[in-house]
């Protein structure tokens, strides 16, 4: 007999989620670490804040009023709809339902880093298919699948890469999977695509029984900190999931805050318009960097992967990047490591982020 309690097996595999950073050496920050929302949230999300149900209360656990509302906005039946704690909680609630030990979920190379933790609490085993020009690879993801392949992680946008797959890629990545496997499509940016490129996802999650849509109020509805995110999907797989959540799993602050923003859609139109116009002069300004080696990853999200093949690398840009008082996001993973993740934060701010990557370009 062990001498204390002996986690599964998998778990040991699991390196815990690494979260943007705050801040530098107690100096003030600007975060773009984390593709939070500039503009903050709807201010009467804010409003709805103070009258939410008393938290003396246990919450709705059906979140019945905020899935009448998201039914309503996006022609989904209620049933059809689920609610997490962030879309987050519906990816492993997704993944542990249809993968355990000795399966396989996959995903692409530069996916989304919760992915392989997603895999391996369910116990199966993350597989990644190769990325093409930092993007999925729709051809590589399918030849990636085996007989053990149960669960498709994609999101569209990517992060941390930005980049998207249109409606014919997404099409074709459905159309060649076994109807037996779980296409998960995350996403969490499309609020921030415009409306005119719509990949499909959501008219594959209302007909294909094998498909589930995840979206959030954390990212355009400026809601990161209360944790909401919903599925869609066949009323059979919602069934499924709605099994495994937690029974209580979204605050009566947080209900009352996304049903407000939800109603307030001119706030996000006002965040994709910001994001989009300010993220186009932000690319324009690195672009101008590239006889120094920087160049962008073509981006339909809230932030931007800046590559740099100069002489000054990746590390030393984010680096400088904090020391100068602006945190970012850079990653230890081959191929990824020149790049440096930079949340699109207001005009000033990005302004200022291309500044100083040209000094430090420059003097590199
Ligand atoms: C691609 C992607 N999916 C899902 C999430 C999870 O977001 P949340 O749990 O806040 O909804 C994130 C957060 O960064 C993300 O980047």
């Amino acid at each position: 007999m062990a001498s204390k309690p002996t986690p599964k097996p998998w778990i040991a595999g699991i390196h815990a989620y690494v979260p943007g950073k705050s801040g530098g050496d107690g100096m003030p920050t600007v975060k773009l670490s984390a593709n939070e929302n500039p503009l903050g949230c709807s201010p009467q999300a804010l409003d709805a804040r103070a009258s939410a149900v008393h938290p003396s209360r246990y919450p709705d656990g059906d979140s019945t009023a905020l899935r009448a509302a998201l039914g309503k906005l996006h022609g989904i039946d209620p049933a059809r709809i689920i609610m997490g704690a962030g879309s987050g909680e519906l990816l492993y609630l997704a993944a542990s339902a249809y993968a355990g030990p000795g399966d396989e979920v996959l995903f692409s190379e530069f996916a989304f880093s919760l992915y392989d933790i997603v895999a391996r609490r369910a116990g199966a085993v993350p597989v990644e298919a190769p990325a093409r020009d930092y993007g999925t690879d729709v051809d590589a993801l399918l030849a990636a699948v085996t007989e053990r392949t149960r669960v498709v992680l994609v999101a569209n946008p990517n992060n941390p890469t930005g980049t998207y797959l249109p409606k014919s890629e997404i099409a074709r990545l459905h159309a060649g999977l076994p109807a037996d496997v779980l296409l998960v499509i995350d996403l969490a940016y499309v609020e921030y695509v415009d409306p005119a490129d719509d990949d499909g996802s959501m008219a594959l999650a209302a007909t294909a029984p094998n498909v589930l849509a995840t979206r959030t109020f954390s990212k355009a509805y400026g809601l990161a900190g209360e944790r909401v995110g919903w599925g869609t999907g066949s009323t059979e797989l919602i069934e499924v999931l709605n099994r495994l959540r937690g029974a209580f799993n979204v605050s009566n602050e947080a209900q009352a805050m996304a049903l407000a923003a939800l109603e307030d859609q001119a706030f996000v139109e006002q965040s994709r318009g910001h994001n989009a116009a300010v993220r186009a002069r932000f690319v324009e300004q690195v672009e101008a960097l590239g006889n120094h080696g920087l160049r962008t990853v073509p981006s339909e999200a809230n932030f931007v992967l800046v590559l740099f093949e100069g002489k000054l690398t990746g590390r030393a840009a984010y680096d400088g990047l904090a020391s100068a008082g602006y945190m970012t996001r850079w990653f230890s993973v081959p191929g990824l490591d020149r790049g440096v993740r930079i949340t699109i934060g207001t005009q000033d701010d990005m302004d200022a982020v291309a500044r100083i990557l040209r000094e430090l370009a420059e003097t590199a």
